[in-house]
């Protein structure tokens, strides 16, 4: 099977980075398909941890080529400063095996400065957005105004820019009060940009098209979650791509083929950054629990902006429709050891709405901010499980959370994630 599509089944954050690190081993391409450096992706591996934003998660393997999809969006500078960090510490981020897309948008500083303005002008119903412009430059894309990274080989690339700037300035100035940016001075930073990705620049949907021909593995690698796709996530508090494995077919430039696996990624309780409606949320000490004080490097603290992640139980009704949504074939339930300090723990098994029992997700955003969990308590381990490496070493009352879950979900969990490191992780045959 050539191809494995990687997604975030709640609001972000799962430990996609880890997943992916975890199967790029035996992978030949890693392919991001959707966001942009909103997206923060942690790597673990002896005792050297990564946090990437842009670049596949297939780093560590140096037998995978690593290609940044059409459907992504680019902030240049984010991704040369990351491709820097990465040559430092002797990752091969060359252009022979690092490739971005020509058909990916590229986000300009008025993206940035439009999506803090449309911020501020929300007041108290902001999203709550990473600030990264990523709103923005997807506006722009279905528009048809935007710049895409093989513009950056055309030889009017500068004119394009300084064309592009002047006519957001004009939004800028008249719709949200704002000082206009420099057309030069941006023409000029991007030109530099653009001399430096220009090697890097390729048509990926035809290499990834090559590489499944050629019978080799492809990992396709989702940014945010589920809940956060522009389409089935709680918008209008959602980001502006496509995270769900759909959007691996649009990002990447693939057709479906032989049925891909999906792998849901799926931490062992929920949490979410930014507004918006979160049934399971806990607000008091058991989410101060969960988020931890940010001693750990895994406490619930923003990867790409540092801001407290909400924390709450696990939310199975969100998990049944991140099945039927993506179409998974596997889970993979990561920060089980997060729960090891608990000696009761819930699980949402359904909601309820007006005195009605719901099953299904609801539809619409404005009825799930009135749905109330329904739980199901089940007993804690209250046992470290972090070094625990086998399914059978498992304390039983964690094998139960487990196999509770894949019975609800009727989706099969062969990966569950115990730590930060690749190693910390059970896999089931
Ligand atoms: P992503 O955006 O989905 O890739 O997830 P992030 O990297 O933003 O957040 C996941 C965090 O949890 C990172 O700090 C990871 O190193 C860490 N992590 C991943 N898996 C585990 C796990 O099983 N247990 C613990 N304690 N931490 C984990
Ligand atoms: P990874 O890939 C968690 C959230 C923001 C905000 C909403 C819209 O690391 O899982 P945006 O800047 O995209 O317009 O913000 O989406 N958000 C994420 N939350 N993890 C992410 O990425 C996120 N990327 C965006 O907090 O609520
Ligand atoms: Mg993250």
């Amino acid at each position: 099977m050539g191809l494995i599509i990687i997604v975030g089944t709640q609001w972000g954050d799962e430990a996609k980075g880890k997943i992916t690190d975890l199967l790029a081993q035996e992978a030949d391409v890693v392919a991001r398909y959707n966001g942009g450096d909103n997206a923060g992706h942690t790597i673990a591996h002896q005792g050297c941890t990564f946090k990437l934003h842009l670049v596949p998660s297939g780093i560590l393997h140096p037998q995978c080529q690593l290609y940044i999809g059409n459907g992504v969006v680019v902030n240049p500078q984010i991704l040369l400063d990351e491709m820097d960090e990465l040559t430092a510490e002797g990752v091969d981020v060359s252009p022979r095996r690092l490739k971005l897309s020509d058909r990916a948008h590229l986000i300009m500083p008025y993206h940035r400065a439009l999506d803090g303005a449309a911020e501020r002008a929300r007041g108290d119903s902001r999203i709550g957005t990473t600030q990264r412009g990523i709103g923005p430059v997807y506006a722009d894309k279905a528009a048809r105004a935007g710049l895409q990274a093989g513009d950056m080989l055309e030889s009017d690339f500068a004119l394009r820019v300084r064309e592009a700037v002047a006519t957001q300035n004009k939004v800028l100035e008249k719709v949200y009060d704002q000082s206009p940016l420099s057309p030069e001075e941006i023409a000029a930073q991007y030109t530099v940009y653009a001399e430096r990705l220009r090697p890097h620049i390729a048509d990926t949907s035809l290499l990834i098209h090559q590489a499944l021909e050629a019978g080799q593995k492809v990992l396709a690698e989702g940014a945010q979650g589920m809940l956060l796709d522009l389409d089935h996530g709680t918008y209008p508090y959602v980001t502006s791509s496509s995270p769900i494995a759909g959007g691996a077919f649009t990002g990447l430039g693939i057709g479906p083929g032989d049925p891909p696996q999906v792998v849901g990624v799926a931490k062992a309780y929920t949490t979410r950054v930014g507004a918006g409606p979160f049934p399971t949320e806990l607000t008091g000490a058991l989410g101060d629990q969960l988020r931890g004080t940010g001693d750990q490097p895994w406490d619930e603290y923003g990867t790409t902006t540092g801001r407290p992640r909400r924390c709450g139980w696990l939310d199975l009704v969100i998990l049944c429709y991140a099945a039927r949504i993506n179409g998974l074939t596997g889970l993979a339930i990561t920060k089980l050891d997060v729960l090891s300090s608990f000696d009761r723990i819930r699980v949402c098994v359904a909601y309820e709405l007006d005195g009605q029992r719901l099953e299904e997700f609801p539809s619409r955003t404005t009825e799930l901010a009135h749905c109330r969990p329904i739980y199901e308590e089940i007993e804690g381990w209250e046992r470290d499980i972090m070094a625990v490496r086998t399914w059978e070493d498992l304390p039983p009352e964690a094998r139960a959370y487990v196999e509770f879950i894949e019975e609800r979900v009727g989706v099969p969990a062969p990966l569950i994630s115990v730590g930060p490191e690749r190693e910390q992780t059970i896999c089931r045959p």
